[in-house]
């Protein structure tokens, strides 16, 4: 049997910071004078920083001079981070850890695919960096999803043909990269959202071991 590796999104997939990236964004929103809602904030899902910020700007009609563009930037992400400064175990998603447990018990490498700068940071506050072989995030990547680079890189990370990689994710631009590596796509969140993955669930507390199992012996992509 070919050997397959698992590729996990952070952000709405192992950890629910979207909340914690929209008070950061509302925040800045509000100082430059406008609102910022919770349905705008999903546009923000897997997408960059610096995209982020180009959307916000427009929604306000906000015009910037690169060196606001950066202020903002980092502002931003100061906010961010004394937002999740307090992050611990309780903040992982139900039955992330008992899958990535089933994973580990079996010797299957896993990485992490996200387009987050703060990912490491993360995994240290929540205690799960020792679970994954290989961390890639938005530090080691030139191109955003829905471009396949992030998952591409780990794949390499992992020494796994890219088509022999599962990948969770809770973003339609992350569904999109992961099949366009060629990867199986299995969408996290509402299915009607996530309707280009090619499973759908959820959360994991749906995913049951016999799914997992199916996926260590399924056929891969051609
Ligand atoms: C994830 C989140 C996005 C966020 C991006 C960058 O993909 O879903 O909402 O903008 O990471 O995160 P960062 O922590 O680098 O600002
Ligand atoms: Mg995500």
């Amino acid at each position: 049997m070919e050997k397959v590796g698992f590729i996990f999104d952070l952000d709405g997939v192992i950890v629910d910071t979207a909340k914690y990236h929209y008070l950061a964004w509302r925040k800045l929103a509000n100082e430059l004078g406008f609102e910022f809602t919770k349905e705008q904030n999903e546009l923000f899902k897997g997408v960059s920083r610096k995209r982020c910020l180009e959307i916000l700007l427009d929604i306000g009609n906000v015009k910037a001079t690169q060196e606001q563009f950066d202020t903002w930037m980092v502002e931003k992400n100061v906010d961010y981070l004394a937002y999740i400064e307090k992050m611990d175990s309780s903040e992982i998603l139900p039955d992330v850890t008992r899958v990535l447990e089933y994973l580990k018990k079996k010797n299957i490498p896993i990485a992490l695919g996200s387009a987050s700068k703060n990912a490491r940071p993360i995994l240290e506050k929540v205690d799960l960096l020792p679970y994954f072989d290989s961390i890639v995030d938005g530090n080691s990547v030139t191109k955003a999803k829905p471009d396949p680079e992030v998952f591409l890189i780990a794949a390499n990370n992992l020494g796994i043909a890219a088509n022999s990689c599962v990948v969770f994710e809770d973003a339609v631009a992350g569904i999109q990269a992961a099949n366009a590596a060629n990867m199986v796509s299995i969408g996290i969140g509402d299915a009607d959202i996530l309707n280009e993955a090619d499973y759908n669930f959820n959360d994991f507390t749906e995913m049951t071991d016999d799914f997992l199992k199916s996926l260590l012996n399924k056929e891969h992509k051609a």
